[in-house]
């Protein structure tokens, strides 16, 4: 009677097992259906980047069919903290290079400097170049250009200023100075300028450097230091590219004005220089 009751309660055991493992296997089963079907996959990133890397966030942005031509790969290269500047590689294809030349070429006028009493543009010797504003959104083309500008710098398209278009030609040069205002009449509209977008439309063969004397940093230690002029030795220098776009703070984190932002275009020694300047403000910029 004892030994039969222990069977039993033995076999009853053995049944709730086989039952417990019968039923594993057929959920193992099941799943392993459903990973086969597709219905279901394991949480793993199909992603060839790890999940922090921003740069398949760029590569995503950079798919999407916007601007004209073919665009080298794009980086970025920190060059400094102080001032805040950054180059971004291959910024603007060679068509957009040349689109934005040919926009500007027909209207370029004697480069002026704004007066810091009047805020009327006057005519300067520590500023020799050509210019001429582009329209803020005037075509789909240049849409585009401000839109990754905004993209890049994270401040909205419309705190912008017009594209400036600027052309140095031999002995050309833009004598150091901030891009931000000691006044109040130039921060009427949009309040100071807070960052500048500087954009090179071509190379240059010698000189026109954009250089930072009041950087702190090794002035000798970036890779292209055998490659500058005399006067770009004397700063924090960015050898103009084609393409290239050099972005800079004249603001700190805090709201501070940074005079390490301190900048020149040092004078074209063989060739001439290109370029396109969007300076950005704090605030909305009206039109
Ligand atoms: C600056 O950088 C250059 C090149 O990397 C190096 O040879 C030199 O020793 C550095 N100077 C200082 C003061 O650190």
């Amino acid at each position: 009677m004892a030994k039969g009751r222990y069977a039993r309660l033995h076999s009853r055991k053995l049944s709730t097992l086989t039952l417990v493992l019968s039923m594993l296997f057929v959920l193992s089963v099941f799943l392993l259906m459903l990973l086969a079907l597709g219905i279901f996959s394991l949480p793993i990133s199909t992603d060839d980047s790890p999940p922090n890397d921003l740069s398949s966030f760029r590569r995503r942005r950079f798919e999407r069919r916007e601007g004209i031509g073919e665009r080298g790969e794009q980086w970025t290269e920190i060059l400094a903290w102080e001032p805040r500047a950054f180059i971004y590689h291959n910024f603007l294809s060679k068509e957009e290079c040349e689109y934005l030349i040919s926009l500007a070429k027909p209207h370029m006028k004697k480069s002026t400097v704004v007066d810091s009493t009047t805020g009327q543009s006057k005519d300067s010797r520590v500023r020799t170049s050509s210019g001429m504003f582009l329209r803020r959104g005037r075509d789909k083309l240049v849409r585009d250009v401000e839109k990754r500008i905004a993209d890049f710098s994270f401040i909205p398209a419309d705190h912008g200023e017009g594209l400036q278009i600027l052309h140095y030609e031999l002995g050309q040069k833009y004598d150091p100075h901030f891009d931000y205002f000691l006044d109040e009449f130039n921060t009427k509209n949009g309040g100071q300028r807070i960052a500048t977008v500087l954009m090179y439309l071509s190379d240059v063969e010698e000189g026109g450097e954009t250089v930072f004397p009041a950087a702190n940093k090794n002035f000798s230690s970036v890779p292209w230091w055998d490659e500058l002029s005399e006067c770009a030795k004397e700063g924090l220098s960015v050898k103009p590219k084609r393409g290239d776009a050099l972005l800079f703070w004249s603001m700190r984190p805090d709201a501070s004005l940074d005079p390490s932002s301190l900048h020149g275009s040092c004078p074209v020694i063989r060739g001439n220089k290109w370029s396109a300047t969007k300076w950005m403000h704090v605030e909305e910029y009206k039109v």
